[in-house]
This record gives structure tokens, C-alpha cells and sequence, in this order.
């Protein structure tokens, strides 16, 4: 008999007998499950008999990872290029941050917001002199960075520059990508990720991204936008890197029309551009700083939002919160994560890298196969001519002992870990290179 037969069996039985206290006793035992899976295949197999179908994974399971390597369930090793969409900047497994985490979760790991501890102030001051801003509130996912600063940017609509009740908007540049929760899926311009979940969040503009005119004209046809939401590079569309000067010009055209700039740096802040926050690459400051993914080094969700006074100023006891956010234990991590970062050159480590990369790709690649080679640091990504099956190029890539996966039809981001070696970076731009070169010359 399977166990969903015995199951269903007892809970009949019990529905029967009229015994409620035996039902609860048997209905809440733990239920019998199968030994873990001994390959990959089994892996693929029971996890999609058993999960939603929202993701369709690249046919590789891990089962083990230490720096930019990882190894499946055959002991196959593999070069990390995806680093976890981008959030193990600090790589796997790495020491410093797991001794934290064994430390501080044998001392103390939650209390919530409601009482104190001494580890929120710590982070707080930490955070706020690293990036240079008053106040932090923090939260846990990357999406729930960008929702508070929109809920930021809202009071500090109403209560800062008068917007009249109801009418506050917000202007986002499309491309954009900042999570699936409800309010960011309607920024979204990705039908995938918004049709058949409306309604969608009021009070939203889309202008394209990098297009200064049309920021322009959008901020000044309303005076009741209360920020325009951007990534300075944009991550998942592929590395999108916009036009030099387009920062500094994002920040003066909102001084000018009294908006608040939000910055995205949930993905390019933390080193993983070359700089420790995106921005800095044209030295301007946002009015907000999204951080999330790399700042707890991939071991535990933890984001953070930074805003100087008069924007965080408008929150009182009730208006925003978290059960988990600001715990022990991810002030803890994140300080850990960050002086991480900090103390083993990962941010330089990530430009000269980068410089390596983007040119090795450039030179040995024919531009008639990857016409675009573009990103900053370590956030990189390569645009296929269309006729060249990327998904094959990463399957292959997988074969050949680098994992990687496709953002579109024809963009492969790649994100390793900063302190990645040069000899492995040189490994995985051979494995890179070789595989597209044969994959291109069996399609002509
Ligand atoms: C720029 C950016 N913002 C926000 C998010 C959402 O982060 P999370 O998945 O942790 O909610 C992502 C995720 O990829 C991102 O790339």
C-alpha cells in the first residue's frame, strides 16, 4: 500500500470511528517519505511530480558547493556561473560567513521588532557609514525592498511634497525587474510575468530605460510622481548596461522635479558591478538604495533599504514591518557577508576580472555569433544571433562542466562569485567560448 493509500485510508477510518482525538494523533504524525534520491535523474523526476511548475530548471542537480565550484549528485564537478542569480558574490560555502551563522544562531536568532537586541544597531551603524545615509529599515527579500521604498516614496509623496491623497505615482523604465509580488509584477513588461494576475497596482508609468527625454517629459507632465524606480544595470534583462552619463542625468532631473530617486541595487550593489554600489561609477547618490541577494552572502533571505532622514522620517510605529526582517541572526550574517566583501578585494577583484572577461569574450568570439558582450564587473551577459539555440549552448556548457542558464531566447547572463581566480575564470572562458564555436559551426 503507498503511503498517500495509507494515508487517505486512516483518515477515513477516522472520519468514521467518530474518534476525534485518535484522528488528530494519526492526521498529525509525519508523514512517510521515500529515501533521498540516489542520482540526478531521480532528482528531476520526483521534483516535478511534487513541485508547482514555475521553474523549468537547467537538468543538473547539486548537491555540494565551496567558492565558484559545485558538485552533483554523480560527484561531477562544475564551475558556478550562475552564483545563484547573482547572490553569491562571496561564493559558496564560504567560511567566515558560515562560522557566523553556526555562532549566532547557538546564541540567539529571532526575538522580532517588538522587544530589542544588540545586534540591529550594530548592522544599522555598519550599514549606514559603509553607503553613507542616515537610517536603514531592514527586510529579507529583494522584493520586499522594493516595495517598502515605493511605500516610502508614497508617505514622503503625501507628507513631504504634497501630493494630494490617492494621486501619488511612481515612473519605472521597462526591462525593469525587481521580484513577483504584486505590486512588482506590474511594473513589469514582461507579459509572462503579469498576465492573468491582475488587477495590477495603480498610480504606475513605464518609460524605456536609458531614455533620458522620456523621463524628462514623464516627470514633468505630472507633478504627482513621487519617484522614479531604476537599476543602474539592469540584471535580468540580460546586463543592460545604459549610456554613460544617463546616472547623473537620472539624479538631476529628479532634484529638479522634486522625485525621489530609487535605486535598484539588489542585484549590481555589493561588488558585483566593479564598484561597491553601481552608482558610484558616476559618483552620484540615490535619494533611495535598494540591497538584498549577496548581503547575506546566499546563506539566508536578508535585504536592506538606506534613505536619509527626510524620506525614512515619515514611517511611525505601525505604518511598515517584518516578522523576520532585522533578526539576529541576518544582522549577524549581513555584517559578516559585508566585511566579507570588504576585507578579500572582491570588489576590486570583480572589476579586473570583469576587464578579463568582457575583453577575452569580445576577442576570441566572431561578432557574426555573439554580437553583444556587455555588463560591469562581474555581472555579464552574452546576446546570441538568433539562429544559435541557447539553451543547447548551456546544456552543452553544462557537459562541459560550467553552469549557466539563459535569460531569453538569446542571452546568457553569467555571475560568478567575485573572488573568483583568474586561472578558473580562464577555465570557464575556455568552456565558454569552445562551446559556442561548436554549437555555431554545426548550425552553418
Ligand atoms: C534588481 C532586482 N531587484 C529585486 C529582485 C528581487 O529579489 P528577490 O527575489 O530576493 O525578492 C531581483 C531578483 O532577481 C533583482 O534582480
Amino acid at each position: 500500500m503507498s503511503v498517500l493509500q495509507k494515508a487517505t485510508l486512516d483518515l477515513l477510518r477516522c472520519v468514521g470511528s467518530n474518534q476525534g482525538s485518535r484522528c488528530s494523533r494519526l492526521v498529525h504524525s509525519r508523514p512517510e517519505t521515500s529515501p533521498p534520491a540516489k542520482s540526478s535523474k531521480e532528482v528531476f523526476e520526483r521534483e516535478a511530480n511534487i513541485t508547482a511548475k514555475n521553474y523549468a530548471p537547467l537538468p543538473v542537480s547539486i548537491v555540494r558547493g565551496k567558492g565558484v565550484h559545485m558538485w552533483d549528485n554523480e560527484g561531477k564537478k562544475y564551475l558556478d556561473f550562475l552564483g545563484g542569480f547573482a547572490t553569491l558574490n562571496q561564493g559558496h560555502c564560504h567560511p567566515k560567513i558560515l562560522k557566523t551563522l553556526h555562532e549566532q544562531s547557538s546564541i540567539l536568532h529571532h526575538t522580532s521588532r517588538a522587544i530589542y537586541h544588540d545586534l540591529l544597531y550594530q548592522l544599522g551603524e555598519y550599514i549606514t557609514n559603509l553607503f553613507r545615509y542616515k537610517r536603514f529599515i531592514p527586510m529579507n527579500t529583494g522584493v520586499e525592498g522594493g516595495e517598502t521604498s515605493i511605500k516610502l516614496a508614497r508617505k514622503w509623496g503625501y507628507q513631504v511634497k504634497k501630493i494630494p491623497e490617492g494621486k501619488a505615482e511612481v515612473v519605472f523604465a521597462a526591462g525593469n525587474f525587481w521580484g513577483r509580488t504584486l505590486a512588482a509584477i506590474s511594473s513589469s513588461t514582461d507579459p509572462t510575468s503579469f498576465n492573468e494576475f491582475g488587477p495590477h497596482m495603480p498610480g504606475y508609468n513605464i518609460i524605456p530605460y536609458n531614455d533620458i527625454e522620456a523621463l524628462e517629459a514623464k516627470l514633468k507632465s505630472n507633478p504627482n510622481i513621487c519617484a522614479f524606480m531604476v537599476e543602474p544595470i539592469q540584471g535580468e534583462a540580460g546586463a543592460v548596461v545604459p549610456d554613460e552619463g544617463y546616472l547623473k542625468k537620472v539624479r538631476e532631473l529628479c532634484t529638479k522635479y522634486n522625485v525621489l530617486w530609487i535605486a535598484d541595487e539588489v542585484q549590481t550593489g555589493l561588488g558585483r558591478t566593479g564598484k561597491l554600489l553601481a552608482v558610484h561609477y558616476e559618483d552620484v547618490r540615490p535619494d533611495i538604495v535598494i540591497l538584498g541577494k549577496a548581503l547575506s552572502g546566499g546563506l539566508y533571505p536578508i535585504s536592506a533599504v538606506l534613505a536619509d532622514d527626510e524620506v525614512m522620517g515619515t514611517l511611525v510605529p505601525g505604518t511598515h514591518g517584518s516578522t523576520y526582517g532585522g533578526n539576529p541572526l541576518a544582522c549577524k550574517l549581513a555584517m559578516s557577508a559585508l566585511d566579507v566583501i570588504l576585507e578579500e578585494g572582491m570588489i576590486e577583484n570583480a572589476y579586473k576580472m570583469g576587464e578579463i572577461f568582457r575583453s577575452e569574450l569580445r576577442g576570441r568570439l566572431s561578432e557574426d555569433v555573439v554580437p553583444i558582450v556587455r555588463g560591469k564587473g562581474l555581472l555579464n551577459a552574452i546576446v546570441l544571433d538568433k539562429a544559435i539555440p541557447v539553451y543547447d549552448v548551456c546544456i552543452k556548457m553544462k557537459d562541459a562542466g560550467l553552469v549557466t542558464k539563459p535569460i531569453s531566447n538569446n542571452i546568457i547572463r553569467l555571475s560568478p562569485a567575485l573572488n573568483i581566480k583568474e586561472e578558473e575564470l580562464r577555465e570557464g572562458l575556455d568552456i565558454i567560448i569552445n562551446t559556442i564555436n561548436t554549437v555555431s559551426a554545426k548550425k552553418t
